[in-house]
């Protein structure tokens, strides 16, 4: 039984972020620091004439202005489009709005800002390409930095629109959001000799340190990335990005140590965004409700350099057992920096997209929507033909239903009120793919009853420092406070990117081996020595159990970690471990899933729609915290009623500068718009997706709320919305 695991610990770093302790990036000083300030483009397309620096050189305080024609040349590396972000000496071209153009030193960054600010630069301007209609489309081979391919077959689509008695053929389009971490964007990068050190704020340390040392063209182990407090990431820390390579740039050419914080609105050109999509999805199925074809065809927009393409048809593969599908995907090149990983990339607004059409479709054949989707529940992974590691999404849908109250719900649109309100009430599935990476993680006892254990994973600040502590606290027999949780230094043992919400998944595995391997050397040592009180003891007999080594058998003897280590003269004992994914693991499929369920009111004359309830179920495997798996859930949720009813990026159609590029006019939801949420988790036993049981769980909560909400707008007013966010307008 769990002592430790599973229960809601407090954040362990809660104090220190609460009284402003905790050393975010920004927050971090050096001795001698200067500070830098980045200079971009004010035009979205054309090419730079000339970069006149001589009035900001010459203000007091600044050290040195690089622009990019004084920076050296970086070397390509996937990831990276490097001459193209950052462009170089032979490469005058603007290729969107808010591009880098170099960089200001200064002593303080008053003085920097308003150098940076004096810097005129002449540009000759050219028609920025803007819109998708603008857009010249191409079909990609490859899309997702070519990990995934571009088309997606199964069966006949021909045969599966002939089998079809009733078809839903429609047209859904989600805008360009942005990420919005709290936290924007810094750098402090320090040069001693030839070895760089960068405070970084990233969600990849190791990848940043790779990454940084193959574009400068240094060797890896020159480079040590910090990352240990972050406020969100959300996919836009991601990779690595030019800001913080300027500011290396900037620290070697000035032999100082440089620190450069993007600005919020500097944040909506230089990390990457999630491209509006337009999907063209067909259902067809039989009167009886079996899907006979699923053609999902995904349109969105990358940079004119480089191809990214947002996935949506990632879940549509796997969601329901339907033997005809396609995917397709269309791109089209604009003046913007490249797109990227944004919060269930694919997910996120591919399914707003095939969980509207659900809806639809249970509306053409008057069937109940959680029934429709119970009928063509997918038994096994309908793409690959592999059993799931482990699904309970029928479960989801029913204590989801039972929670909520659908049996009460009648389907007539506008048929519920309260009051002058119209009622509306949706659901939606939610999934996710459950993947993990190797990790590397030590574990140190010391004499004095402490215990360290440290790995290079990241925190977002959705509580890997609490979980992991558990973990650890959980399979050494100690308390939580004696455990000190070290991440976010790329010195310490490797672990994956904290991305693609694999790090429970990779880093808990790791956390749990070596703790138990220490756990195990305690113990040897101890029924091996004839000063210990469990001498000869069989070391299957003993547990640990609060600090306490002993066997059930004979509670009264008992030793402990301390007591062996003095005995040994020892003044810790230390313990490595690495673990990898089980290649068993790969005759699975792999996701989490959930279902989501909302209710709300529309008040007619003003088109205001007001989120009044929510209840997601989920199963995502076993749970390590209850608390922080819980907060997890209400912040995709959250995030998911922004989607469905503000989040918009507006592109100036004429300029190519996004309108909005802060917190006040792009709208994200505030306490007053986020109604009571009921958050429960099925519980699940995965044997398959690591030695713990745990599957993915940071992205899931945002999948299918957006759906939900649309599907409850219909309910309520008779009017489906295909077209997010669903803004006033939309509904008068
Ligand atoms: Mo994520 S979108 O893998 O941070």
């Amino acid at each position: 039984m769990n002592k430790i695991l599973g229960k809601p610990l407090d954040r362990v770093d809660g104090k220190l972020k609460v009284t402003g302790k905790a050393p975010y990036t920004a927050d971090i000083s050096v001795e001698n620091l200067a500070y830098g300030v980045i200079f971009q483009s004010t035009i979205s397309q054309g090419k730079v004439i000339e970069i006149e620096t001589s009035n900001a050189a010459a203000c007091p305080g600044v050290l040195d202005i690089i622009t990019y024609k004084e920076t050296p040349t970086l070397v390509k590396i996937p990831f990276f489009p490097t001459k193209e972000n950052l462009p170089s000496e032979d490469d005058d071209n603007i290729y969107y709005n808010g591009q880098h153009l170099g960089i200001v030193i200064a002593e303080t960054l008053e003085k920097a800002e308003y150098a940076a600010s004096l810097v005129k630069i002449t540009y000759e301007e050219t028609a920025p390409t803007i819109t998708m209609a603008q857009a010249d489309m191409f079909e990609p081979e490859s899309i997702f930095f070519g990990i995934m391919p571009g088309k997606i077959t199964r069966g006949d689509i021909a045969e599966g629109k002939s089998q079809a008695e009733v078809l839903v053929e429609k047209v859904y389009t989600t805008p360009t959001e942005h990420h919005n971490p709290l936290e924007t964007s810094a750098t402090l990068a320090m040069w001693e000799g030839e070895n760089l050190t960068l405070y970084e704020t990233t969600q990849g340390i190791s990848a940043t340190q790779r990454s940084i040392a193959a574009v400068l063209d240094i060797p890896q182990e020159n480079v040590r990335v910090i990352s240990q407090y972050l406020g969100g990431g959300f996919g836009c820390k991601a990779l690595l990005r030019s800001h913080t390579i300027l500011t290396a740039i900037a620290a070697r050419q000035v032999q100082r140590p440089v620190k450069v914080v993007l600005t919020r609105s500097q944040m909506y050109t230089a990390c990457g965004y999630r491209s509006q999509t337009l999907q063209n999805l067909t259902l067809g199925a039989t009167k009886s409700g079996q899907l006979t074809l699923i053609n999902h065809i995904g349109t969105s927009l990358t940079s004119l350099f480089d191809d990214f393409v947002e996935p949506v048809g990632a879940p549509t593969t796997m969601m329901y057992a339907c033997p005809h599908l396609q995917i397709k995907y269309r791109l089209g090149r604009v003046n913007t920096i490249t797109p990227t990983f944004m919060r269930a990339p694919g997910e996120a607004p591919g399914m707003f997209a095939l969980e509207s059409a659900m809806d639809e479709l249970a509306i053409a054949l008057n069937i109940d929507p959680i029934e429709l989707r119970l009928q063509n529940h997918a038994d096994i992974d309908p793409q690959t033909g592999l059993p799931w590691s482990s699904k309970s999404l029928k479960q989801c849908y029913e204590q989801g239903a039972q929670l909520f109250g659908w049996s009460l719900r009648n389907p007539i649109p506008r048929s519920m009120h309260d009051g002058d309100f119209l009622i509306g009430w949706g659901m939606a599935s939610a999934t996710f793919p459950s993947n993990s990476g190797k990790s590397s993680v030590k574990v140190e006892i010391f004499a004095n009853g402490e215990v360290q254990v440290k790995t290079g994973t990241q925190d977002l600040g959705t509580g890997t420092y609490t979980v992991m502590t558990q973990v650890a606290a959980e399979a050494l027999g100690v308390s939580s406070q004696q455990v000190k949780f070290e991440l976010g230094d790329s010195n310490l043992p490797n672990a994956p990117i904290t991305g693609n919400s694999m790090t429970v998944g990779s880093v808990s595995p790791a956390v749990h081996q070596a703790a138990n391997a220490a756990k195990q050397r305690m113990i040897q040592m101890a029924i091996a020595d004839v000063n210990s009180p469990i001498y000869g003891t069989p070391a299957t007999d003993i547990t640990v159990e609060s600090g306490e080594i002993y066997s059930p058998q004979n509670p009264t003897q008992k030793d402990s970690y301390s007591e062996i280590l003095r005995r040994h003269h020892l003044a810790s004992l230390e313990v490595t471990e690495e673990t990898a994914p089980n290649p068993e693991s790969k005759k699975y499929s792999k996701h989490s899933f959930g279902a989501i369920f909302v209710e709300i009111a529309i008040d007619e004359l003003l088109g205001e729609i007001k989120v009044r309830r929510c209840v997601g179920v989920y199963s995502v495997g076993k749970i390590l915290n209850s608390k922080t798996a819980r907060s997890q859930v209400i912040g995709g949720i959250t995030w998911g009623i922004g989607m469905a009813l503000m989040e918009k990026t507006v592109m100036d159609a004429e300029q190519g500068r996004i309108v909005n590029r802060n917190l006040s006019d792009y709208l994200i939801p505030v306490h007053t718009d986020i109604p009571k949420m009921e958050v429960q988790f099925v519980e699940e036993t995965d044997p398959h997706v690591n030695t713990l049981g745990t599957k993915s769980l940071g992205e899931l909560p945002i999948v299918g709320v957006a759906a939900a909400i649309a599907n409850a707008v219909y309910h309520a007013t008779g009017k489906r919305i295909r077209d997010l966010p669903i803004t006033p307008d939309k509904l008068l």
